[in-house]
């Protein structure tokens, strides 16, 4: 482990002071902003699948690093990327000594070690959500990172948050339109039917590592049905021997709902749908939580299931209560008329003068009872900036060379995850949690203690 560079950190107060031309180090080394095209090394680990969703942002920088467990889809890559040198271990790539920052692309059960090893080596990170599989990996990679505050740009993958949409949820309940903020809801639609990991189906081929794709997890049987997923009704895998055929962000639906590798929803459509409910609220971290749901699965996250958190006040609004629902679970409509069903994802805002309703690119705000004629509603006056920002991956890269302000954190988006893998948690015990967050602590089960933490295979060390 290591702290971040003095280069570097003398590079992001060069950037900072906004100076043009090349900082040249007392090393001789040019870092970043200063090197010649204003470009970052970037390390890429996890090449197909989402990280072809990042094409443009990486082709606007230096990778010179490249890491997957199967071979094929790092030779791929490797053909965009020429310069990059190829790992198929990513602690072996993170020691390379050029890089600067890290996108991480591979699957959940990796993110938390991925973001703290790279964070622990002075190196940026924009990690795709989930931003940890457990309460503890979540605490720890935003711990790791408000230590490095002021020296690190981290960017949690969830990309929607660029969309206006969110900024607007946000001024319309903080500012006052429904009244006093009382209560939210978040969910989403997707379900799964998953009783079991897959059988053992003879040995992986030779171009994936499965050891290595396990990782920290307990060791399974390799089966090819992790490698293959269903998209848009057609059936897209990695053994496919054309390279368009592979899938491309839709695999993680083939592996997370294991929970040795994902928490199915929570992780993935949760991080994007609760981030629009969480991002109005200022939320600091939740006092209780408790859950329901289908029958407890010890090996698969639950397809149907609800968990409601307390969050404490705050300088400008109440205590509220905060709820996710996946695979069915629904908060009741505020209108007959509104069948809140039609909206995949989406989220529901309660206050004392009314409703907001939206989805990730349109609200609706319903006023009710007899003082609800919102002139205590006084909407933001403030025009939207103009911005040279093009998207989220953008809002990350000029952060690394500039403020190393992004919208999507790992203080921000650590406080979300830890509330939603709280109530996963809440939902296994089966018992609301009085939880005492300064000690990330369950004040009244020792089994949901436990399950704050998970157990991980020798040699792999969360915080490395
Ligand atoms: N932000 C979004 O909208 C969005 C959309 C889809 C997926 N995702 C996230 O992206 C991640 C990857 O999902 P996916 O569908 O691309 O999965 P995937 O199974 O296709 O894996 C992606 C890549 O990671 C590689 N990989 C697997 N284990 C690795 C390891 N230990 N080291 C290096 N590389 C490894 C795979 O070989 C593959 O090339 C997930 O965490 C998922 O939640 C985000």
């Amino acid at each position: 482990m290591k702290t971040p560079s003095t280069p570097r950190r003398q590079f992001v107060k060069a950037a900072a002071a906004a100076s043009a031309g090349f900082l040249i180090l007392p090393s001789g080394t040019l870092f970043g902003q200063n090197r010649p095209g204003n470009k970052l090394n970037i390390a890429l680990i996890g090449c197909w699948g989402r990280a072809t969703a990042h094409r443009a942002m990486l082709h606007n920088e230096n990778v010179v690093a490249i890491c997957d467990i199967n071979s094929k889809a790092l030779a791929a890559a490797g053909e965009e990327f020429p310069g990059a040198k190829k790992y198929k271990d990513w602690r072996k790539c993170l020691d390379q000594k050029d890089i600067d920052a890290v996108v991480c692309c591979t699957p959940d059960h990796h993110h938390a070690f991925i973001s703290i090893w790279a964070m622990n080596r002075g190196l940026h990170v924009y990690g795709e959500k989930p931003l940890a599989n457990s309460v503890e990996e979540a605490r720890m990679v935003r711990s790791t990172y408000l230590k490095n505050k002021g020296k690190l740009a981290t960017q949690c993958g969830t990309q929607r948050h660029f969309g206006s949409n969110f900024a607007r949820t946000r001024e319309l309940v903080k500012g006052g339109a429904i009244g006093d903020l009382k209560s939210v809801h978040a969910w989403g639609n997707r379900t799964h039917n998953i009783t079991g990991y897959q059988p053992e189906s003879g040995s992986a081929p030779d171009f994936i590592d499965w050891d290595l794709w396990t990782g920290p997890s307990p060791k399974h049987p390799f089966n090819p049905a992790y490698f293959t997923a269903a998209k848009r009704n057609q059936v897209v895998s990695y053994f496919d021997s054309d390279s368009k055929n592979w899938p491309t962000g839709s695999n993680c639906l083939s592996w997370n709902m294991y929970r040795d590798f994902g928490n199915w929803q929570i992780g993935d459509m949760g991080s994007h749908t609760m981030d629009l409910a969480f991002n109005p609220l200022d939320a600091d971290y939740p006092i209780s939580a408790q859950g329901e749901g289908d029958p407890f699965n010890k090996d698969i996250a639950p397809s149907m299931m609800n968990s409601t958190c307390i969050n404490p006040a705050n300088d400008w609004r109440g205590k509220i209560s905060v709820t996710w629902h996946q695979g069915g679970s629904m908060p009741k409509s505020p209108l007959s008329a509104l069948d809140l069903n039609k909206i995949g994802h989406g989220a529901l805002f309660k206050g004392s003068q009314g409703f907001l309703v939206c989805d990730f690119t349109t609200r609706m705000v319903i006023p009710y009872g007899p003082k609800a004629n919102m002139s205590y509603y006084e909407p933001s006056k403030e025009a939207v900036k103009k911005s040279d920002i093009t998207d989220f991956g953008h809002e990350w890269t000029n952060a690394c060379k500039t403020d190393l302000k992004t919208s999507c954190n790992y203080d921000y988006s650590g406080v979300m995850i830890e509330q939603l893998l709280l109530g996963l948690v809440a939902y296994d015990v089966g018992k609301k949690l009085d939880y005492d967050p300064k000690k990330m602590y369950v004040k009244n089960s020792s089994e949901a203690n436990q399950r704050l933490r998970k157990q991980y295979r020798q040699g792999w060390a969360l915080n490395g």
